[in-house]
């Protein structure tokens, strides 16, 4: 049995809630192309000046601080520390030394929402003219009420792939737009081979070969499909002028407008994680977050795993485990395994395990089963 690494796209979703309205968050909200474009546009709503300095956590995907760049600002990279937060004194400091304009909070893999409005908080008390970003690209489905939330912060932004299928979408709460009405494209050749991608992947699964979630064959087909993507699909390589907005793919709409379909979503990620963190602690094995309460449907689960090894071993038994950002670690950052000590620790021994919504009790048992597999190897040798 494969366990997939992703959540798969039902085609029956499509027709049923055309008419729909969104709602909160995302009727209040404006959408882009991606989180980055998301994140561009909110800070060009605050005028903010080529050149100006922003603080980045080093443990972040170079797609992002690529972006940044490329439209003209000066990113401050700082190390997380062991609680994946970035911490408050660093903050404090490089905001006087550097005339800080703005900071980017990260939720990870959808936890410490709470923890990061507190630092939020703590900048505000003495530096109100700064720009707090809330980067929530790894989880779209909350709990939470983001006209709370964003009393403590000036954006919110998120990235819609990695919590619902779809192949493009970002938003930025609340809408730099007056009137965010919603305008639909007609399907392009991205959505089309998103479509054929995502039933490529439903026939291995069904079949349960070859072993996709290998390194391997990961590799392989993620070459072929970003290929064939990015040569009918000019705008992700190039950088436009100004952040595009995003006329909206129904297939996006479709999924956003359907309030108890969101629901079933984040009800089957929060079970999945409760599900198997249970299986996770009979193991003792560690995790990078100790969380209370979720306050938003998980992105995945993390484990900590410093032997090197267990990755491997889910990987060749066909688990969708993965390691994040990887080799998509900003190059500064990884060459600098001293000043950027955690972030590298993080990004080498941080497994993530699926939990999304194509996951179900057998799969759960399957990950069980592989990572005892593991354990008992552990122990003999
Ligand atoms: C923490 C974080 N923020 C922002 C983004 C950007 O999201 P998108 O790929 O939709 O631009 C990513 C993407 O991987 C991310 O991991």
């Amino acid at each position: 049995m494969l366990v997939p690494i992703k959540p798969l796209y039902h085609l029956q979703l499509i027709p049923k809630t055309v008419n729909s309205k969104l709602a909160h968050p995302w009727n209040e909200s404006s959408f882009y192309r991606n989180g980055r474009d998301a994140l561009i546009s909110g800070l060009l709503n605050f005028n903010l000046k080529k050149g100006s300095k922003i603080i980045v956590p080093a443990y972040i995907c170079s797609s992002v601080t690529d972006h940044l760049k490329a439209f003209g600002y000066n990113v401050i990279l700082i190390d997380i520390n062991k609680e994946l937060l970035l911490p408050i004194n660093d903050i404090k400091k490089e905001i006087i030394k550097k005339n800080i304009k703005a900071i980017i909070l990260i939720d990870y893999f959808g936890f410490l929402s709470a923890q990061n409005i507190e630092i939020a908080k703590k900048i505000k008390e003495n530096h109100s003219d700064v720009i707090i970003i809330s980067d929530r690209c790894h989880s779209a489905i909350s709990c939470r009420n983001l006209n709370h939330d964003n009393i403590f912060f000036d954006m919110i932004m998120f990235s819609f792939r990695k919590s619902i299928p779809c192949h493009t979408g970002g938003a930025l709460f609340p809408s730099t737009k007056r009137h965010n009405e919603v305008k639909f494209n007609t399907p392009n050749s991205q959505f089309f081979l998103f479509l054929m991608k995502n039933y490529f992947e439903k026939i291995i699964l069904s079949i349960g070969w070859p072993n996709i979630n290998s390194q391997h064959l990961r590799n392989f087909f993620s070459k072929i499909f970003n290929n064939f993507f990015l040569s009918v699909t000019e705008q992700y390589t190039a950088f436009s002028v100004k952040p595009k907005n995003l006329m909206l793919p129904k297939i996006l709409y479709n999924q956003l407008a359907n309030q108890s379909y969101l629901m079933k979503i984040k009800n089957l990620r929060l079970n999945n994680y409760y599900h198997l963190k249970k299986k996770i602690n009979e193991v003792s094995i560690n995790m990078p977050i100790e969380i209370g309460k979720l306050s938003a449907a998980p992105q995945t689960l993390p484990i900590l795993d410093a032997t090197g090894t267990l990755m491997d071993h889910l990987q060749k038994n066909g688990i969708g485990a993965y390691s994040w950002p990887n080799k998509e670690i900003p190059k500064e950052v990884a060459k600098n395994k001293k000043m950027y000590k955690n972030s590298n620790y993080f990004n080498k021994n941080i497994i993530c395990l699926p939990i999304h919504q194509s996951i179900d009790n057998k799969h759960i048992l399957k990950i069980g089963e592989v990572i005892d597999t593991w354990h008992a190897a552990k122990h003999e040798s």
